[in-house]
């Protein structure tokens, strides 16, 4: 299965987001991720819905909504309208998440939940069925730059096996603390999707570790 790479803008240079967002356009990138935080769900602010329409006015590439954000459901519409393609919604977040899920289906969005590090996956259990990804967060959520938690190869495997138990087509997506270090051996473990902030705008070559965490 193909393997995808999903920059995460947190770590851009935002004095120069054109500049990055050209570069990335250039890059074996396959979509970019946008962390958009409400300073509660976690403790950061980071961008707002303007921010993902500026993106997507100059990025030719897939959008990627991570929102931390308590109450998702509040902006299913401006998110549609901001040009986002995937939504992930935090399942921590949620009181209906059953009806979050087919109202971001509904405006033609793909969605993922989203779970911290300490939410065991077997919750997923009864939407498994429903949701285009499962969002496992490798570091707690609201900054970059944190160390890779290990126990998410765990979870890998217990997504895994979850998805072929309920013949469920979710895609597994990692984020936070991803590296090259560790990018190939969760790619084998059955991660399908990486997000990666500092390990690729710290790099003096950004495109050379998106080429070479496909490897
Ligand atoms: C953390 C964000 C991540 C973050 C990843 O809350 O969801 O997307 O930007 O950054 P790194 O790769 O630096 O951990
Ligand atoms: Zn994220």
């Amino acid at each position: 299965m193909k393997r995808i790479i999903a920059p995460s803008l947190l770590s851009a240079n935002l004095a120069f987001l054109h500049r990055d967002i050209i570069m990335l356009n250039e890059s074996e990138a396959d979509w970019l991720h946008i962390d958009i935080m409400d300073t509660t769900f976690v403790s950061n602010i980071s961008f707002g819905f303007s921010f993902t329409k500026y993106v997507k006015k100059y990025s030719n590439k897939p959008i990627d909504v991570h929102l931390m954000i308590l109450e998702p459901d509040r902006y299913i519409k401006i998110i549609k309208n901001s040009g986002a393609n995937n939504v992930h919604i935090h399942y921590e977040s949620c009181i209906h998440i059953n009806r979050t899920i087919f109202s971001i289906k509904e405006y033609g969005m793909k969605v993922g939940i989203a779970i911290n590090p300490n939410t065991p996956v077997f919750l997923l259990k009864d939407i498994i069925k429903y949701i285009d990804f499962v969002l496992l967060m490798s570091v707690n959520p609201g900054f970059s730059g944190q160390n890779f938690i290990e126990n998410t190869f765990k979870k890998v495997n217990e997504t895994k096996n979850l998805i072929i138990d309920n013949y469920s087509s979710a895609l597994i997506e990692v984020d936070g603390g991803i590296n090259l270090g560790n990018s190939s051996i969760l790619f084998k473990n059955g991660a399908n999707i990486l997000v990666s902030g500092t390990a690729i705008f710290s790099s003096p070559d950004p495109k050379k570790v998106i080429h070479n965490m496909k490897l």
